[in-house]
């Protein structure tokens, strides 16, 4: 792969991709921490003197979240102390002009890049370089940084349609990633512990499979809607409430699937004994075994109890290596984001080497100001393919921009 100081940059044009996809609320974006970490990257290409283009995506159609980019480039100002222009537009003239009147160390932030249509749909990079959006802007642009980690399980226009066109090299925050990702994956220091928590069970299940049958991991803890799919394929009752909601999201078929996968590993899957709920405005934690299990028929779960905050936190402490992706419960309501505060406090504790993602859920290790964790993923859907030992198309992507121009006179050796 292509590393940034193998290329000069000085008046060159620069398209960043970035993943700047960041959990709003009415309306305003409320963590800057995907921000924050690319701005090495960002810093590094303006000291050399580069006109650098930034796309990101913002959620998807439909969603509440999917808003413009306008804030993103506020906030990237304000970080960065250097006026990010922004403009209303992906590859039209108007963004085409915007870019050809870049001068060096001057940054511009295009519209979020899945108002076009084109960037909403996930194809393989053949396609994806036949774009409307790669055709218009490969012309206007030298070299192409891809720092978008968090993205980097999917195969959309912006991600990887450039990669035969121009040199796509990969950023410091892509870089550091895969580095640490790596290193917890690889390693053979032991006990090596997974924790998989919130909504997106079938990836989560996807990981489990793959890191005890390839004896990545010995104990896997489970929170979120994953530890309520094990919970019951290990036969236990969830109320009508946690039921359906389950089925509301299409999740109940994967309790047959991690039944499955119990019936291999058992022993080493762990889920857990107590949850809370809220009932008459507070939190109530209700015992697996106890009998007031009828509440969990009116009343969703929304997170783990302590009990089982206890039980995790010890096991956590013997650790030589945690990978963490996913809150415990629904970490954004303060009562019931303590499962998911305590086992993150937990694993910063340890002595082991320690990676935590989550998407949006990382926003909370800084908003309660948990340290000591080793690596702070941006990836959550990215972090899980990784550790289900999927490959990666931006990874795939850098590797074939790689083959295709290491010969490339430009190079700075
Ligand atoms: C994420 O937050 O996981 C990334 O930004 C990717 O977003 P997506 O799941 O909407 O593609």
């Amino acid at each position: 792969m292509f590393r940034l100081s193998d290329f000069n940059y000085h008046d060159k044009v620069i398209f960043l991709r970035a993943d700047l996809n960041s959990p709003v609320k009415d309306g305003k974006i409320i963590s800057d921490a995907r921000f924050r970490a690319v701005l090495h990257t960002i810093r590094y290409l303006l000291e050399h003197k580069a006109k650098v283009v930034i796309g990101t995506h913002q959620s998807k159609p439909y969603e509440e979240d999917y808003l413009t980019t306008e804030q993103h480039a506020e906030i990237l100002s304000s970080l960065l102390g250097v006026k990010v222009k922004y403009v209303d537009d992906i590859f039209g003239k108007c963004a085409r002009d915007a870019i050809k009147a870049l001068k060096a160390s001057e940054v511009l932030m295009l519209e979020n890049l899945r108002f076009a249509a084109e960037e909403t749909k996930q194809k393989p990079l053949e396609y994806c370089e036949r774009t409307h959006f790669v055709r218009k802007l490969s012309p206007l642009i030298d070299y192409v940084v891809n720092d978008a980690f968090a993205a980097a399980h999917r195969s959309q226009p912006s991600l990887v349609g450039f990669a035969r066109m121009r040199p796509m090299i990969s950023g410091f925050l892509m870089e550091k990633e895969i580095k640490a990702l790596t290193r917890a994956y690889e390693s053979l220091e032991r006990p090596k512990i997974y924790v998989l928590g919130g909504a997106k069970a079938e990836d989560s299940l996807n990981v489990v499979e793959n890191v005890l049958r390839n004896e990545k991991a010995d104990l896997i803890l489970t929170g979120g809607l994953v530890g309520h799919i094990f919970t019951l394929a290990k036969g236990f009752d969830l109320g009508n409430a946690n039921i359906s909601f389950l089925g509301e999201r299409e999740l109940i078929k994967l309790v047959d699937r991690a039944e499955s996968i119990l019936n291999e590993f058992y022993p080493y899957i762990r889920t857990p004994v107590d949850f809370a709920v809220e009932y008459k405005g507070e939190r109530v934690e209700i015992d697996l075994l106890s009998d007031k299990k009828w509440i969990f028929d009116e009343r969703p779960i929304l997170d783990i109890g302590s009990r089982t905050i206890e039980k995790y936190s010890e096991i956590l402490k013997e650790a030589s290596i945690i990978v963490a992706n996913g809150p415990m419960g629904v970490f954004e309501i303060e009562e019931f984001a303590k499962g998911t505060i305590e086992v993150f406090k937990a694993i910063g504790e340890s002595k082991a080497f320690s990676i935590v993602g989550g998407g949006h859920s990382i926003a909370s290790i800084y908003q309660y100001n948990i340290k000591g964790i080793s690596h702070i993923s941006t990836g959550g859907g990215a972090m899980l393919t990784f550790f289900a030992g999927q490959s990666l198309p931006v990874l795939q992507a850098l590797k074939i921009s790689y083959e295709k121009f290491k010969n490339k006179k430009e190079l700075n050796q």
